[in-house]
């Protein structure tokens, strides 16, 4: 039996495990009489480690009558976590935990030459906006922080800001703001750098900066290197800017881009990374004039220009300020789509060959992280799960990229960067001519039907449910191996066949 991530997968219970609202100080926990880590456990089921739920398990739940259901603050409802189900399904898995695992692995890394203690990062916005707050992530276990943007113009910031699209579990799919940069002024933010600085001396602070024209940029740049910054990211991306001649207007220029990226180059020694928008077509023509003007790294992405929504009640366009809204920035969970694309693009160009890309946008869980840094990030940011979760997820991440490279037996994380970029190619190089058919697992299917009204009504009209049973069958001989059924099952029951097969082979019938 494997250790994918599907195999333990399977014997969860997705539904119940988004149920939990992973409290502050859980109560389930406090109930157990074994001190079973119940928070964290359901917390690591949650962000998909699944292998540090099992590590973590220490309690056989059979012992009790379940007072952590009792103490879940869901039961006066009338509807607490299966808690026990979920543990004891955790408990299942023991024997998918890898056979062979190396113990010391590395996960530390640098942004061009500076030492992280491991990839991730808080990205500039308000999760790193005061010494207090990067106090706590640092002592959370972040390697470092971009600090909310430094600007020499004071803000004027609207209320509310925020809008969010949700699930049913009510997580944010996405999330808007319409926020500016730093509250403070440029001497605040440097007593800020400096004491992170001095208390913090192996923590990576990037300091995130705009000006308003060159000499500003360069002021900026080389104050905080005075200050004790690590690293000066370049904010040419901010879409939230009241005057058009800042943020995202210089990212959507080469010649504005390599302007000011050569405007900072002059005020500072340290490593440089420019952070672009995604709201252009092409990142790299971009990410060169960046390269041009000095820039050593590229951090990418900021905010997506978006409307969320409408209040069908008053007719306004979320967030409304009194009746009002505008175009934000869109992060969290719906962009890691679009920013993987961003960073794919950006590793697979050549020119850009040994530029350090530090990669954010949508990131969650560790498998998140992984992703950006297997398509070639060699650091990655977060701001929105933040947000949402806290600070504590940094133990989510760090227990899974390392449970991942033990099981694997990947010694550093840096062998992983860019890991799965070549298999990014062209359109024209995709393989057309096979057909993987979909298997049913009839032991796991419970008959819904989904797969058999999506394959109908969206798919090749392929899958037949028995009358009796009210299983699928697929007829192969208009089967064109979509996988849309193995997207839309909500059991997980329909798998990739193993084997490829020809169009000319098209009369196979399972
Ligand atoms: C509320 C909020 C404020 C932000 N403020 C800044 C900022 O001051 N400077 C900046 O470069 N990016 C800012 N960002 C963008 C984030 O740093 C990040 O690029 C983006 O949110 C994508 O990452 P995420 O999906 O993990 O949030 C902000 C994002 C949010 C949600």
């Amino acid at each position: 039996m494997g250790s994918g991530i599907y195999d333990f997968y399977f014997h969860h219970d997705p539904a119940e495990v988004s149920k939990c609202m992973l409290c502050y100080d859980p109560e389930c926990a406090k109930a157990c009489p074994q001190s079973a880590d119940i928070g964290g456990i359901i917390r690591s089921l949650y962000f998909q480690d699944y292998m540090a739920a099992v590590r973590k398990l220490n309690c056989d739940c059979t012992c009790c009558n379940a007072p952590c259901e009792e103490a879940c603050l869901l039961s006066r409802e009338n509807r607490p976590v299966a808690i026990r189900d979920l543990l004891t399904n955790v408990r299942k898995d023991r024997h998918l935990l890898p056979k062979h695992r190396i113990e010391t692995i590395d996960i530390s890394t640098d942004i061009c030459g500076v030492k992280l203690e491991n990839p991730f990062l808080l990205s500039s916005s308000v999760v790193s906006s005061s010494y207090d707050m990067c106090r706590r992530a640092f002592e959370a276990g972040w390697a470092g922080a971009s600090l909310k943007t430094i600007c020499n113009f004071s803000q004027h910031e609207a209320s509310p800001r925020f809008s969010a699209l949700k699930n049913h579990a009510n997580a944010f799919c996405g999330f808007k703001n319409i926020e500016q940069l730093s509250p403070r002024t440029v001497e605040e933010d440097m007593q800020v750098i400096g004491k992170l600085r001095k208390d913090f001396p192996s923590k990576v602070i990037i300091a995130s900066i705009m000006g308003q024209n060159e000499n500003e940029w360069t002021e900026l740049a080389s104050k905080c290197e005075k200050a004790g910054a690590s690293v000066i990211e370049c904010n040419f991306s901010c879409p939230n800017m009241e005057a058009a001649s800042l943020g995202v207007t210089i990212g959507q220029s080469e010649e504005l881009t390599e302007r000011f990226t050569r405007a900072v180059r002059r005020g500072t020694d340290l490593p440089v990374l420019a952070k672009l928008t995604p709201n252009i077509t092409d990142i790299v023509p971009l990410a060169l004039a960046a390269r041009r003007g000095g820039a050593d790294g590229i951090a990418a992405i900021n905010t997506i220009n978006s409307i969320t929504g409408v209040d069908i009640d008053t007719l306004v366009a979320e967030p409304s300020v009194r009746g009002k809204s505008m175009v934000g920035g869109y992060s969290g969970a719906a962009v890691k789509p679009i920013a993987l694309r961003f960073i794919s693009d950006l590793f697979r160009c050549k020119e850009l060959d040994g530029t350090h890309v530090s990669g954010m946008g949508g990131i969650e869980t560790w498998i998140d992280a992984l992703e950006f840094i297997l398509l070639g990030a060699g650091s990655v940011q977060v701001t929105t799960a933040v947000m949402q979760y806290g600070y504590r997820i940094i133990e989510d991440l760090i227990e899974g990229l390392s449970e991942y490279m033990k099981g694997r037996g990947i010694s550093s994380v840096r062998d992983l960067v860019g890991g799965a970029a070549e298999t990014v190619v062209d359109h024209n190089s995709i393989e057309r001519d096979t057909i993987v058919f979909p298997t049913f697992d009839y032991e796991s299917c419970n008959g819904c039907g989904r797969c058999y009204i999506s394959c109908m009504d969206g798919g090749h009209q392929a899958i037949t449910l028995d009358p009796e049973t009210r299983k699928p069958k697929l007829n192969g001989k208009r089967c064109v191996g979509c996988h849309l059924c193995r997207l839309v099952c909500p059991e997980m029951a329909i798998r990739p066949a193993a084997k490829y097969w020809m169009p000319d082979y098209k009369n196979f019938n399972l």
